[in-house]
């Protein structure tokens, strides 16, 4: 049996407390599914679900077990369609736990799919995507928090959008 696991997320943008978390998944599974949620109703993203996907991608392939698929819907009715028996999300802190736990139950409930909790490493506690683009927004620098394939886009888009192009 192919033991797969899916790590859901937006990752607006993906930060490296995300690509720990993958790395940390893909050590303990056969494979990792990153799955970016496609919200309609969530406009305000800065990049595209595309821009998103094509930035994981890179930063996961030298992991090797990692892909990368967009997903709409019930995250647990994605776990069905791909047959992974685990979801993997990281825990920053209590707030987290409180957020994840009944998220983590209901999926259970509604289709026996496991969540694996894996505490984030203390380097990354505090990151958080909506911080880096609000920090990175307002000038500062956020370098050391996402990995530089990220940081480089982050930095055209924000120019993109000042100058009323992006
Ligand atoms: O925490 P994020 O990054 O905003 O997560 C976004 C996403 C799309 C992964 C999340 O909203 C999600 O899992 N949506 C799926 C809807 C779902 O399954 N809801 C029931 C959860 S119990």
């Amino acid at each position: 049996m192919t033991r797969r696991a899916v790590c859901p997320g937006s990752f607006d943008p993906p930060t490296f407390g995300h690509l720990d978390i993958f790395t940390r998944a893909s050590a303990m599974f056969d494979e990792v599914i990153v799955a970016v949620g496609v919200n309609p109703s969530k406009s305000k993203r800065l990049f595209t679900a595309e821009e998103r996907m094509e930035m994981i991608t890179e930063v996961t392939a030298p992991l090797g077990n990692v892909r990368v698929q967009a997903f709409t819907g019930l995250v647990t009715d994605f776990c069905v369609e791909i047959d992974a028996q685990a979801i993997v999300k990281g825990l920053r802190g209590g707030n987290d736990y409180e957020y994840e736990l009944p998220m983590a139950q209901m999926n259970s409930h509604l289709t026996g799919v496991e969540t694996v909790f894996v505490p984030a490493n203390a380097s990354w506690g505090y990151v958080s995507s909506s911080l880096v683009k609000e920090v990175a927004t307002l000038g500062g620098d956020v370098s050391a928090l996402v990995p530089p394939a990220v940081h480089a886009r982050l930095t055209l888009r924000l120019a993109e959008r000042a100058a009323g192009t992006g």
